[in-house]
């Protein structure tokens, strides 16, 4: 059974004077969750660094409340900053299981939440919408994505302003019971930061999601594939590296997510190339593979051309 780390519970037993460590941590088999991040998600060493430092902290902070020494929760609202498709809303959800694992919140769900589901069009509509979505988070962690949007100065009476306070006041009060997670771009995230001290404060753990390298950008290609069902064949591989090379450098490029738009697309015209010759007996190989072709095809080649790329 979790239940929330810090509360003493009345049948809880009497403080211990010492701990066996590893019992401790596989209890909690926090081990696993920690290689499942490793596994599935490429790269982000800085963040999978934080995160096992976060679990650490959290693993002792549970040892310190077995002991009777732990006086404060600690604060665990974060924000996760960095450019579209680098791994951030992933991050978050796989957090929320960290948390629950350990023993932090109750419930361990996220809701994911934007501006428009915390404020309201009328006066008097933002703070029951905010109350709402909290009332709902209680237990977990609460997912602000693209949270500056919730600071428009250049709106005079702006309705975001009462649904920032209210969320100030509650990551403060019910921070045992609710972890809130901001996310956003960097640069607006450190203005709205800059322009509302009260979150900076609140945050104890601000992690930056750096752009992912072109290896990075392959390996994950691939692991998007076999999770699939899918594999290049020695061309294609040749080819989307190539691709990954083109696409970086056009406009709205969005990291992992443009690679999975890419494959999305390439199964497209890869099951397109398949019906198109229908007399023929079908292997598993035929259908799991992904040729040259499928890849070439793109029109990211053709822009890149035009372009001189
Ligand atoms: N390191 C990674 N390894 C494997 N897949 C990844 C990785 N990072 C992101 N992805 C995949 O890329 C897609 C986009 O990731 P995600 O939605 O988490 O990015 P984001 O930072 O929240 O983007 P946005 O800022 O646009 O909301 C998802 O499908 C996710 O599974
Ligand atoms: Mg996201």
């Amino acid at each position: 059974m979790t239940q929330a780390a810090i509360q003493p519970v009345p049948d809880q037993p009497a403080p211990v004077s010492a701990i066996d460590l590893r019992k401790e941590f596989e209890a909690v088999d926090i081990a696993s969750v920690l290689a499942q991040l490793d596994r599935e998600l490429i790269g982000l060493v800085p963040v999978k660094t934080r995160i096992r430092e976060i679990a650490s902290l959290l693993l002792v902070e549970r040892i310190r409340q077995k002991m009777a020494l732990a006086t404060t929760f600690p604060t665990l609202h974060m924000s996760f900053t960095g450019n579209p498709g680098t791994g951030k809303t992933t991050v978050a959800m796989r957090m929320a299981g960290i948390l629950h694992r350990l023993g932090f919140v109750r419930r361990g769900h996220v809701i994911s939440v934007t501006r428009d589901d915390l404020v309201g069009q009328y006066i008097g509509h933002t703070a029951p919408k905010t109350k709402e979505i909290l009332k709902k988070a209680m237990g977990g962690v609460l997912f602000i994505d693209e949270a500056y949007y919730l600071y428009r100065p250049e709106n005079e009476r702006d309705y975001g302003q009462e649904a920032i306070e209210i969320l100030l006041q509650v990551m403060e009060s019910q921070r045992e019971d609710l972890v809130v997670i901001l996310a956003g771009y960097g640069d607006r995230m450190e203005k709205f930061f800059q322009s509302n001290p009260g979150f900076r404060s609140r945050i104890a753990h601000h992690i930056d999601f750096p752009d992912y390298a072109e290896s990075e950008l392959m390996a994950i290609a691939e692991l998007m594939l076999t999770e699939q069902n899918y594999r290049f064949s020695a061309e294609a591989r040749e080819a989307f590296i190539r691709y990954i090379a083109v696409r970086k450098t056009q406009p709205l490029f969005s990291n992992a997510r443009s690679i999975r738009n890419a494959l999305d697309r390439i199964r497209l015209r890869q099951a397109n190339r398949i019906v198109a010759k229908l007399d023929r007996t079908l292997t598993c190989d035929d259908v799991m593979s992904i040729e040259a072709g499928d890849v070439l095809a793109s029109r990211v080649f053709a822009e890149g051309a035009a372009k001189g790329a």
